[in-house]
C-alpha cells in the first residue's frame, strides 16, 4: 500500500544503485513500491586502482537488483552510468525520458566511502577520486537532470545522499568529510537557484549503515582504532540515542517523504537520519 499516492507514475533516476543491500537499492525499492517508475544506474566496473572491483556495483549485480524490484511488482530499469562522464549522464537522462516520458526525481547516491587514510598518507589521486564521485558527479547529474525538469515545467525533486560526515569530522576521512560537507553546499545552492521552477533539493545525512560500504568501514575503523569488531559496534550503538545503527530503509523512508507532495515546502535542508546521533 503506497504511503504517498502523489508519487504514482513519477520517474526517478538513482545513481550508484546497482549494489545489493546498498542505500540506492533500498531507495529504488521504496520509490518503486510508491508507484514510481525507477531507473537505477551504476558504474559497473572499476575506474582504476583507487576503485577496487569489490566496491563497485557490477552490471550483473545491478540487473539482479532491478529484476528483484520488478519481481516485487515495481517498474524498474537498469542503465550503466559513470557519474564522472558528462556524456554518459546526458545520455542516461535522455534515455530515461525516451523510455518513461519524463524525469521527475533525481537521487544523487553514488559515492566512494572506502578511501580512508590519515591526511599524511592520503594521495592526491585518492583525494580526487573521492571528491570526484561524491561532489563533481553529483554536480554533473544535478545539472542535466535539472535542465530536463526545467524544460518539463512542472517542478521536480533532487535528493542528495550526504552523510553524518557532512556535519561532523571523522578521523582518516578528510576527502570523504570534505566531499559530503561540499554536497550540503551544493544542495543549498541548487535549492536557491531552482526554487522558482518548483524544484526542491534536499540532502539526507545518514549515520552508519552496514551496507557493502558500511561493512568495509566497520572493518577499517575497528582496526584503525585498535578495537575488536564487537567493541567497535558496541561503542557505536552506545552513541546513538535510539540504540541501533541506521538501516537502508531509514534513508529510503526519508527519501520517499522528501520526494512526495508532503515535503513540497521543504528545500535546501540537510536532514539527519541518525537515530539522534547527529543533531546539528
Ligand atoms: N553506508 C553508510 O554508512 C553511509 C552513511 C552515510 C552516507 N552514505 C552514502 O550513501 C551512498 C551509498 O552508499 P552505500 O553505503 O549504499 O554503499 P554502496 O557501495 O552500496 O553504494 C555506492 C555506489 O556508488 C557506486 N559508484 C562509485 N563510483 C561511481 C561512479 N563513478 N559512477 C556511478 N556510480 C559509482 C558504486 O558502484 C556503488 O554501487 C554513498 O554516497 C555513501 O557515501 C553511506
Amino acid at each position: 500500500m503506497p504511503t504517498y499516492p502523489d508519487l504514482h507514475g513519477k520517474v526517478a533516476l538513482i545513481t550508484g544503485a546497482g549494489r545489493a543491500k546498498g542505500l540506492g537499492e533500498a531507495m529504488a525499492r521504496r520509490l518503486a513500491a510508491e508507484g514510481c517508475r525507477v531507473v537505477i544506474t551504476d558504474i559497473g566496473r572499476s575506474r582504476g586502482p583507487e576503485m577496487p572491483v569489490t566496491a563497485v556495483g557490477t552490471d550483473e549485480e545491478m540487473s539482479k537488483v532491478a529484476g528483484s524490484i520488478r519481481a516485487d511488482g515495481g517498474e524498474c530499469s537498469a542503465m550503466a552510468l559513470d557519474v564522472l562522464e558528462e556524456d554518459q549522464v546526458r545520455a542516461v537522462v535522455a534515455a530515461t525520458v525516451e523510455r518513461y516520458g519524463s524525469l521527475d526525481i533525481l537521487v544523487n547516491n553514488a559515492g566512494i566511502g572506502y578511501l580512508m587514510k590519515p591526511i599524511l598518507e592520503m594521495t592526491l589521486a585518492e583525494w580526487d577520486a573521492v571528491l570526484g564521485v561524491n561532489l563533481r558527479g553529483a554536480f554533473i547529474a544535478t545539472k542535466y537532470a535539472a535542465e530536463q525538469m526545467v524544460r518539463q515545467g512542472r517542478g521536480g525533486r533532487i535528493v542528495n545522499i550526504a552523510s553524518q560526515a557532512a556535519k561532523s569530522g571523522f578521523p582518516f576521512a578528510s576527502a570523504y568529510c570534505s566531499s559530503k560537507h561540499g554536497l550540503v553546499g551544493l544542495t543549498r545552492v541548487t535549492a536557491i537557484e531552482l526554487g522558482r521552477h518548483g524544484i526542491t533539493c534536499n540532502a539526507i545525512c545518514p549515520n552508519h549503515v552496514t551496507t557493502g560500504l558500511g561493512a568495509w568501514q566497520n572493518e577499517y575503523f575497528s582496526k584503525a582504532l585498535g578495537m575488536t569488531m564487537e567493541q567497535y559496534l558496541a561503542a557505536m550503538k552506545g552513541r546513538i540515542p535510539l540504540g541501533r545503527a541506521g538501516l537502508p530503509e531509514d534513508t529510503a523512508s526519508a527519501c520517499a517523504w522528501l520526494c512526495s507532495a508532503q515535503a513540497q515546502y521543504v528545500t535546501g535542508e540537510s536532514m539527519n537520519v541518525s537515530g539522534g546521533e547527529e543533531y546539528h
